[in-house]
């Protein structure tokens, strides 16, 4: 059973790759829920290899919650942290070894 992506698979990511992996990557990432579920609307179900995403919807989603997922506040994650997580899902499709 493949483990679930934390940093100790990806110790090079740095910015917003990191703060994707410490704060989406559980459930974003292969196996998790939101892969999951994606998989069952869409093609592409892993948000760092989609080219269609912008930073707007990612935060939007991110704050108020879309569909199972949670909205995740401002205690756990900052504006900050989530601009820098929206700005490099946007610049995606990303090459990641998974
Ligand atoms: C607790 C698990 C969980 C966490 C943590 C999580 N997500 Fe999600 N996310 C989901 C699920 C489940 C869906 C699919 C919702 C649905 O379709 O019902 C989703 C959907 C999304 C979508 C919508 C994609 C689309 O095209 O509809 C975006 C964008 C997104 N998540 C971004 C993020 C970001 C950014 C983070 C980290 C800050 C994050 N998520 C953390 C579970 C999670």
């Amino acid at each position: 059973m493949p483990q679930p992506i934390t940093m100790a698979q990806r110790p090079d990511a740095t910015g917003g790759e990191a703060l994707y992996v410490e704060y989406c990557a559980m459930c974003h990432g292969p196996n998790g829920m939101g892969h999951g579920l994606l998989g069952r609307r869409m093609d592409q179900p892993d948000l760092e290899l989609r080219e269609d995403l912008n930073v707007d919807f990612v935060v939007l989603a991110a704050r108020q919650g879309i569909g199972n997922m949670p909205s995740i506040p401002r205690g756990e994650v900052s504006d900050e942290d989530l601009n820098s997580i929206a700005e490099y899902l946007s610049a995606g499709p990303h090459e990641v070894a998974q």
